[in-house]
């Protein structure tokens, strides 16, 4: 055990199936970069309490820089050796550059501490780009909502047509999800952006160690309070994988519309050929697989966030093996929001949308009915006497399978003479949207205000 970074106290080579059991090298070379930063930063730090020279601390330095350089133009290259994690890894490595030199730099350091700083620097890094990619959907929602503003359609509860609305108002309905997205994203960073090194093993260094020092230099604004805590706290992953579960909700939700839109029975739109697929039986067929997928790999996420849950939930404090798991649930977590994002804006890039199809099925299934019972209200009667003279006439309707706005103004009046010709312009699609002006409503004005608002707010146009 000589090779290993904790050889000492054995008598006895590791068993192979347990080493390979314990090797975490195939999941945490990701860290590989963040394992080198965080440990210039420290050979700094380590200078600055006088247990390296500045020429040590130098040569330190540049010995990592080059090896910065190797993994980045292979970052697999760290998968051919079989150390044991990404930190063995390095410094393996540095002790291959400098000899007994290298073997300073662990002083005061644990590779608990380390693994917590290492992981959460590649947070800060996939945060802002998991940002990037909620703010391109956004803009490709919002561009999407510029081009359908007059494109009407059903507005659907429970599946069945409830009310006109727009396509542009249903990508706008989107873009509020993935703003609280983004939001709850920037909040998780803030509390990411603490720094545990320094902490050791579990409750501190001997070595008169500047943590705020080291922390800024590594980018971090703060440092944690207790490191007992610091070792053992994994609540910054748990929260990522929570903020990627609703946002996957968010993405399986505008899919399964997609799906449903697409579908030879809605025929809302159509997918370009570029994200579908064919079936191998049967050569009619355009399957909208990109968005099943979305929908299918959102289960997985879930998995991941309730694997940390469970992960954490009994173990002691501090740092126990267990926890090398969290790394594989967050690497696939955020790998699938990330892919799932990016496929999503794809979809939106290439939809078609079949605007005569559209307003005909918002005609059709009495979607204007409401309508009926709000004219009689403002001729002054009550909703719920409204609201059943209403329903009364769409029964009558569906009898001479017509729509509504096809029954004569005397039958009408058989059910109440507050119905006068004007009723027809009410029961237009046109007035159904645009009478809907509250804030927040499907009216033409108010989505040409929220579209304004998002690019101003969001988009500085
Ligand atoms: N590979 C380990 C992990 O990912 C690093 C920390 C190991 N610490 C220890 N005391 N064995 O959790």
């Amino acid at each position: 055990n000589k090779t290993t970074l904790w050889g000492g106290r054995f008598n006895q080579k590791s068993n192979q199936l347990f080493q390979n059991f314990n090797n975490s090298l195939h999941i945490d070379y990701r860290l590989a970069k963040y394992d080198i930063q965080s440990s210039i930063a420290w050979s700094k730090a380590l200078k600055q309490c006088y247990v390296l020279t500045k020429q040590e601390q130098i040569k330190i330095q540049n010995a990592l820089n080059i090896l910065l350089n190797q993994i980045h133009q292979n970052p697999k290259n760290i998968l051919d050796s079989n150390e044991e994690d990404i930190h063995s890894w390095v410094e393996s490595k540095l002790v291959g550059m400098l000899g007994t030199l290298a073997k300073k730099l662990n002083t005061g350091r644990s590779r608990n501490d380390q693994v917590t700083t290492d992981l959460k620097l590649w947070c800060k890094d996939i945060i802002i780009k998991l940002l990037n990619y909620l703010i391109k959907l956004q803009h490709t929602l919002l561009i999407t909502a510029e081009k359908t503003i007059n494109d009407i359609m059903p507005g659907y509860t429970h599946l069945q047509r409830a009310q006109p609305i727009t396509f542009a108002y249903w990508c706008l309905a989107y873009i509020e999800m993935f703003i609280r997205d983004e939001n709850r994203l920037q909040e998780t960073l803030k509390r990411i952006d603490i720094s545990p090194l320094g902490s050791g093993a579990l409750c501190g260094t001997t070595w008169l160690i500047d943590r705020k020092k080291l922390a800024l230099r590594l980018g971090f604004s703060k440092i944690t309070k207790n490191s007992l805590d610091a070792v053992s706290d994994r609540d910054y992953v748990i929260e990522l994988l929570s903020n990627a579960s609703i946002s996957m909700m968010h993405l399986s939700r505008f899919s399964e519309d997609l799906i449903f839109f697409n579908s030879g029975e809605s025929n809302f739109i159509e997918l370009s050929d570029a994200i579908t697929s064919g079936s191998s039986l049967m050569p009619q067929k355009k399957n909208p697989d990109a968005l099943e997928l979305i929908r299918g790999k959102s289960s997985r996420v879930y998995g991941y966030l309730i694997s940390m849950l469970v992960l954490l939930k009994g173990l002691p404090l501090s740092y126990n093996k267990d926890m090398q798991e969290d790394k594989e649930n967050l690497f696939y977590g955020l790998d699938i929001w990330k892919n799932c994002l990016k496929i999503s804006i794809l979809v939106l890039q290439s939809i078609k949308i079949k605007h005569d199809i559209c307003s005909e099925s918002a005609k059709k299934g009495y979607s204007n009915a409401t309508e009926l019972a709000d004219y009689l209200v403002k001729k002054g009667m009550s909703f719920r006497t409204s609201h059943h003279i209403s329903g009364q006439i769409v029964l009558k309707a569906m009898k001479y399978n017509c729509p509504l706005e096809n029954l004569s103004l005397s039958m009408l009046r058989n059910y109440s003479i507050f119905f006068d010709k004007d009723i027809y312009d009410k029961l237009s699609l046109h007035s159904c949207i645009n009478s809907r002006n509250s804030q927040g409503g499907v009216s033409f004005s108010e989505v040409l205000k929220s579209i304004n608002r998002i690019k101003k707010n969001k988009f500085y146009i």
